[in-house]
């Protein structure tokens, strides 16, 4: 049973969309629009990567619904996030595919921006407006100049009247005066391709001189010059040469850092040629700089055009020397059980025939030495000469001759094998091996390039 208020309700909403009827159907025809060409995008230029989409907080729930229905999103592996300026850091490093990050938005904000770049220093943008108000100059913000493919889609009839329906596709060079361009207006078959939805927003510097952070002193990369001692020279001058003519930009360096630093992290901040760029003192640097955890984190990094190898030289262990090889069969607690069985075994049997000769008086005793000399036969592969009396005695002495057979087997089996391959000391084989030599130094400081 339905309550009276809510019939009241539901006529009331009636009225409204009747009320308002005209621009409410027109709006939906603009979203459905602008969500079939998200549809296209992520589904045509974009269909080899994964997506993080910010939507803006004033989306209604419907539409935000609405754009995370859309088939192709679905089908694509993706974030949905909600652009507000207390992003929680994230890494995008979950995704294999490249990322790119999507925003629709109804109002633009520079600040959902700065936040954005701030926490995901994304490198493939697409600002989707979804609102009458395109936000062209937006653009145009300075924290979106890094960012190295940027797009901008959205009406073309909230700046221009045009054709309600029609979409444009925007972009900007930042290096160029020419400030923000129309790329079209948005078709299917002519932004089929990445490259054509994203062209290059840096295909020129148009003469920009770039500041260099750089140490002079890194034969054969970047060192003095015979010629010219004020001038660096060496294989990255001559790249850094060769890109600024075809960029077309123009460069200045230095010829060592503020401290003769590299670059480390100190207390939370960088020295050397990394705190000269993390101050925005200067641009970038040319020299060549390990890739350590830290740096990598904090600065972005050219692809890397050269690999250095190392190598530990030893000299080659000479062979052991040959009368080792009478020992080397039996390893040291092998020869420790059986000099302590052989001499329990003596005891035992010194024992034993203290006990006979005195029960029956009549038997002489062996001495010890002799003893020795009858159990010593069977550890040199010798028969017993006698046996002796009692059965019991005889027990033991089998038990022995047993244990011997099985260490003069062993021991002859690896004599065999040794004489047959020279033996070596062993070798460092492992980083553990290293560690646990002593070619290594107590105390090794050193400053990491
Ligand atoms: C984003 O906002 C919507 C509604 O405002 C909410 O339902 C959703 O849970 C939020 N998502 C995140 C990731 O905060
Ligand atoms: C470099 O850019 C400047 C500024 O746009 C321009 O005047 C100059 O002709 C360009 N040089 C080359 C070689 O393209
Ligand atoms: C780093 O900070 C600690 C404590 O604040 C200080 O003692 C140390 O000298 C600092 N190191 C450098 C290199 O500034
Ligand atoms: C290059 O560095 C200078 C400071 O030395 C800075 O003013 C300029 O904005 C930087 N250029 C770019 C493109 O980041
Ligand atoms: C022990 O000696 C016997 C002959 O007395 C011989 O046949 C056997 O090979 C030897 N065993 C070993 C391990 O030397």
């Amino acid at each position: 049973m339905r309550p009276p208020e809510a019939v009241t309700v539901t006529s009331c909403l009636l009225q409204v969309i009747l009320v308002s009827g005209s621009s409410e159907s027109s709006d939906r025809r603009r979203q459905e629009r602008h969500l079939q060409v998200l549809g296209d995008v992520v589904s045509g230029p974009a269909r080899r990567m994964s997506l993080a989409l910010h939507l803006d907080s004033s989306l209604p729930a419907d539409l935000r619904q609405a754009v995370l229905s859309v088939e192709a999103v679905r089908r694509t592996p993706h974030l949905a996030l909600n652009l507000s300026l207390s992003h929680e850091p994230h890494s995008s490093s979950s995704f294999s595919s490249p990322m790119l990050h999507v925003v629709l938005w109804f109002t633009p904000s520079s600040d959902l921006l700065q936040s954005l770049w701030l926490y995901w220093k994304p490198h493939n943008l697409l600002l989707f407006s979804m609102g009458s108000s395109l936000g062209t100059d937006e653009l145009q913000n300075e924290v979106l100049n890094s960012i190295e493919k940027l797009t901008l889609i959205g009406d073309l009839s909230a700046d221009e009247n045009r054709d309600s329906d029609a979409l444009g596709v925007f972009t900007v060079r930042p290096f160029s005066s020419s400030g923000v361009q129309l790329l079209g207006p948005w078709e299917r078959e002519s932004f089929n391709s990445w490259e054509a939805l994203f062209p290059d927003r840096f295909p020129s510097f148009e003469g920009y001189t770039f500041h260099i952070a750089s140490r002079i002193v890194d034969e054969p990369f970047f060192y003095l010059s015979a010629s010219d001692p004020l001038k660096g020279d060496g294989v990255s001058e001559e790249m850094v040469q060769s890109l600024s003519t075809k960029l077309n930009f123009t460069y200045t360096t230095t010829t060592d850092s503020i401290d003769s630093n590299w670059g480390a992290l100190i207390n939370g901040s960088w020295d050397g040629l990394l705190g000269m760029i993390e101050r925005r003192e200067k641009n970038f640097t040319i020299n060549i700089l390990w890739i350590t955890y830290d740096r990598n984190k904090a600065f972005d990094m050219s692809a890397s055009f050269h690999t250095d190898g190392y190598g530990a030289f030893l000299p080659q262990p000479a062979p052991l020397p040959l009368w080792t090889s009478l020992v080397r069969p039996l390893g040291s607690t092998v020869w420790f059980a059986v000099l302590v069985s052989l001499l329990a075994a003596i005891f035992v049997t010194k024992l034993q025939e203290d006990v006979v000769a005195s029960r029956s008086g009549i038997y002489r005793r062996r001495g010890l030495a002799r003893v020795w000399l009858e159990l010593y036969r069977g550890l040199a592969n010798q028969s017993a000469p006698t046996l002796p009396r009692t059965p019991w005695q005889r027990m033991f002495v089998a038990v022995w001759l047993f244990c011997c057979l099985v260490i003069t087997g062993a021991y002859t089996c690896n004599l065999v094998g040794i004489f047959t391959r020279p033996a070596y000391p062993s070798r460092l084989r492992s980083l553990q091996n290293l560690i646990d030599s002593d070619f290594r130094y107590p105390h090794t400081t050193y400053t990491l390039q």
